[in-house]
């Protein structure tokens, strides 16, 4: 079964909004961890629209899980990711002016650079992942800089499911396919493969269910059903959903 990692930068984007103390991420990551979460996720941004450094310094202290950290490759970041020690640095394209994470990492396009990232990664024990399209000559690349993980942008399946609002439309299986192919290349490199972004609870089945995928990244879904039911409840009921999908 894929392993969940619940983003929470979305709590943060809600205190944000005041510019105040609640609600915090902190106290988000220990109730995702009591609903069963497998990591917490969290991007601190160039910008810190959302996440703070604080923020980050306190999840160190109180999360019991493996964290990951979202990133672009910034060199203040960078020095701040080996500080914190993260299980996993996760490299992202960052634009001022996005919503939120549009489009994967050009790798292909900074190989060199992003070959010293993960080097520096390395020498304070971080795994380090890239954020990217499922197209082959990304993967190339990721593997050629070192990653040792890919994460497939799962956006454009999201949306062509948002847009048909049926799992078994052509549009959607395209996409599908293409995370799954995508999926079997960065296997076969020897990398390890996760996926993630626009997940929710009626389009992660056929993610969760393919072969290989070993973590799924989630927040915004998540978030916003425990809005109603709660964080626990909500991380209970996508776990509940990725078992069933991969049994
Ligand atoms: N993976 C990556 C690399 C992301 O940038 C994000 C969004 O921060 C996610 C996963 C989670 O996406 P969502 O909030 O749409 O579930």
């Amino acid at each position: 079964m894929a392993r969940l990692c619940v983003n929470i930068d979305h709590v943060a984007t809600l205190r944000q909004a005041r510019r105040g103390t609640e609600p915090d991420p902190v106290w988000a990551a220990v109730q995702a961890e009591l609903g069963g979460a497998d990591g917490i996720t969290f991007h601190l941004r160039e910008d810190r629209r959302h996440m703070q450094d604080r923020d980050i310094e306190r999840l160190r202290e109180v999360v019991q899980g493996p964290l990951n950290f979202e990133l672009a490759a910034v060199d203040s970041i960078i020095d701040f990711a080996c500080r914190i020690r993260p299980a996993m640095a996760m490299l992202v394209p960052e634009r001022r002016e996005e919503v939120t994470t549009e489009g994967g990492l050009d790798v292909a396009g900074q190989v060199a650079r992003l070959r010293n990232v993960v080097a520096k990664f390395a020498d304070h024990a971080i795994r380090a992942s890239a954020f990217i399209d499922a197209e082959a000559r990304q993967i190339d690349a990721a593997r050629a800089c070192g990653f040792s993980v890919c994460e497939i942008h799962t956006g454009p399946y999201a949306i062509a499911h948002n847009t048909h609002h049926r799992l078994d439309h052509p549009d959607v299986a395209r996409e599908l396919d293409r995370i799954a192919s995508g999926g079997r290349l960065i296997l076969d490199a020897g990398m390890q493969f996760n996926a993630g972004h626009g997940l929710n609870y009626r389009n992660v089945g056929p993610i969760a269910a393919l072969p290989g995928v070993t973590e799924l990244h989630i927040g915004h879904s998540i978030i916003s059903r425990a809005v109603f039911d709660g964080l626990r409840e909500a991380v209970r009921e996508m776990k509940r959903l990725i078992g069933e999908a991969s049994s």
